[in-house]
């Protein structure tokens, strides 16, 4: 718990899946900037070249990754579309893209334009409860003429994690890349992803890492392909020690640090900057360990006290990531009124409620609080009233 180097909003903050609070170490690096900007203008980059690359050990140990293996750059969109580019290569029967009916919508999007640009299918696994996938089913898609697999780590709304090494395993075995989101587990859980062979993987910082609204995100690439040329190449990409040589020819960097583009927004990566320091400070097994106590809680409050929502998040430890989802038709009203009260939580579209009690910086007592407050919601009913307005989105 270092709920000590956050400014935590005011009220119960439940929403950390979605934007992480401000660590002080953020405030201070971003102040820095600021201050060295005015200070020394263009020669502020004497300093601030590199950074992203000084950040990468860190990084690294939020993916299981070796340092070359990562770089912080990009949203989880623009990587994507970079990875896609780099490594998408559909060649004879094996050309076809899967991902599943559950990811986020931004994936889908530029999964399915890079299907389209080489005549091939974006075909998506279905869940059968509607909140959660079945590993079978989606082992079963990746078929002989399947080029690259994309999935979530975390699915989005339900909290699912999914098992990486097995996906990562299966998809080798059948000749397939695969890829994944890592957006709901960066953070929130340890990964392995250099071990289990991954292949690459983006994520975001601004969730479970506090690095701030549209924070860099981060990118990973297995060191078995380094010798593959970004498909989106620009000069920051080019090997640090002669970048600004301005060749005409590209010599890129190695690793994961080849795949970024144009400069850097310095501002937003001394944000991250300091809430990396935050995570030089704990072990994300323990981290985990009391996302897990804290999400254990919240469920069992919740069978005990709300029989009204419906738990979608799988049970076991096994297959969940950081935030709980509650299903209920009143959902948009409930997260409304729950604001109105001080809380925060996060609402998706039609029916989830999804909560994140996380392991940095909520408390038990909060977990309870937040329980009780919709049990007296649903008691008076009066969130109904609310009709009508709108929720923000976060
Ligand atoms: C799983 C997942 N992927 C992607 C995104 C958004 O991507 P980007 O960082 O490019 O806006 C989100 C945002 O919440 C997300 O939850």
């Amino acid at each position: 718990m270092r709920r000590d180097l956050f400014r935590m909003p005011t009220g119960i903050y439940m929403d950390g899946n979605s934007l992480g609070p401000l660590p002080l170490a953020s405030e201070r690096a971003v102040a820095r900037v600021m201050r060295e900007w005015q200070q020394e203008a263009v020669a502020g980059w004497d300093g601030w070249f590199g950074l992203a690359e000084r950040l990468s050990p860190t990084v690294a140990k939020l993916v299981g990754a070796r340092p070359e293996e990562v770089i912080a750059t990009g949203s989880i969109t623009a990587n994507l579309h970079a990875l896609l580019a780099s490594f998408y290569r559909p060649s004879g029967a094996r050309r076809h893209i899967v991902a599943t009916a559950l990811d986020f919508p931004t994936d889908l999007y530029a999964l399915q334009a890079w299907a389209e640009r080489y005549g091939a299918e974006l075909r998506l696994v279905e869940s059968r409860d509607g909140h959660t996938l079945l590993e079978d089913d989606l082992e079963a898609a990746l078929t002989d003429d399947v080029a690259l697999a994309w999935f979530p780590t975390v699915l989005y709304r339900s909290g699912q994690l999914l098992d990486v090494a097995r996906l990562s395993r299966t998809a080798h075995a059948r000749g397939v890349l695969i890829g994944f989101d890592a957006a709901h587990s960066a953070g929130a859980l340890p990964h392995a992803f250099h071990d289990t062979g991954v292949d690459f993987a983006v994520w975001c910082h601004y969730k479970y890492v506090n690095a701030g609204p549209g924070a860099p995100g981060g990118l990973f690439v297995h060191e078995r392909h380094f010798d593959a040329a970004p498909g989106l190449p620009g000069w920051w990409g080019n090997d640090k020690s002669n970048q600004f040589e301005m060749r005409p020819h590209y010599r890129r960097a190695r690793g994961a640090a080849a795949f970024q583009q144009g400069t850097p927004p310095l501002l937003a990566l001394a944000a991250l900057e300091g809430a990396l320091e935050v995570f030089g400070t704990v072990d994300l097994e323990a981290v985990r360990a009391r996302s897990l106590a804290l999400t254990d809680l919240l469920i069992a409050e919740a069978d005990a006290h709300l029989p009204e929502l419906h738990v979608v998040t799988p049970r076991e430890h096994a297959r969940r990531g950081g935030h709980v989802a509650l299903a209920h038709p009143d959902a948009r009203l409930l997260s409304l009124a729950l604001r109105e009260r001080g809380i925060v939580p996060d609402f998706r579209e039609p029916d989830i409620l999804r909560l994140a009690p996380v392991a940095l910086y909520t408390t038990e007592d909060e977990v309870r609080e937040v329980v009780s407050v919709l049990r007296d919601l649903l008691d008076r009913g009066s969130y109904r009233d609310l009709e009508g307005r709108q929720v923000d989105v976060t």
